[in-house]
């Protein structure tokens, strides 16, 4: 399998919950390469346009409120493998489904505030690591 990335965010629920190093170590034990990253917050209007592929959505309001709602870290992982091992890592997206050990499991109390977002493609983790992150801050 080659080495490729994946895009993270860990979420406000989490950052303000305290578990960002924690939560970094987990990705680091986990094989992950930290390419890129950043500790920011998200207007609105930005977290709608990351969002937009879920507009339609009924629970698109509200996603985008709570990702405007506090600080969030943005990263760009590499690892062999990185979309799929990642979303092992991070569990199921409602953390009372998540695996034992998993990080929505250990650091997330609903779906709705789910802790970590993880891509679920090659071709979105792509598009979401450029959303973030410019090409000189992604080598
Ligand atoms: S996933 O993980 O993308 O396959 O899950 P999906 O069900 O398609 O959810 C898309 C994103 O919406 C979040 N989500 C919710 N937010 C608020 N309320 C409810 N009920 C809800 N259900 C799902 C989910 O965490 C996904 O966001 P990310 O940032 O990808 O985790």
């Amino acid at each position: 399998m080659a080495t490729n990335r994946t895009f993270t965010m860990i979420k406000p629920d989490a950052v303000g919950n305290g578990h960002i190093g924690a939560i970094l170590n987990d990705i680091i034990q986990g094989g992950f390469k930290i390419i890129a990253m950043k500790y920011t917050s998200l207007s609105d209007e930005i977290a709608g346009q990351f969002y937009t592929v879920h507009k339609e959505r009924p629970f698109y309001g509200e996603l985008v409120s709570f990702m405007s709602s506090g600080p969030i870290v943005a990263a760009i992982l590499e690892k062999e493998n990185a979309v799929e091992d990642f979303r092992k890592l991070i569990g199921a997206t409602d953390p009372s489904k998540a695996e034992a050990g998993t990080i929505r499991n250990k650091y997330a109390k609903s779906i709705d505030a789910n802790a970590i977002h993880g891509s679920d493609s090659d071709e979105n983790a792509e598009i979401e690591g450029s959303f973030f992150f410019s090409a000189f801050e992604r080598f």
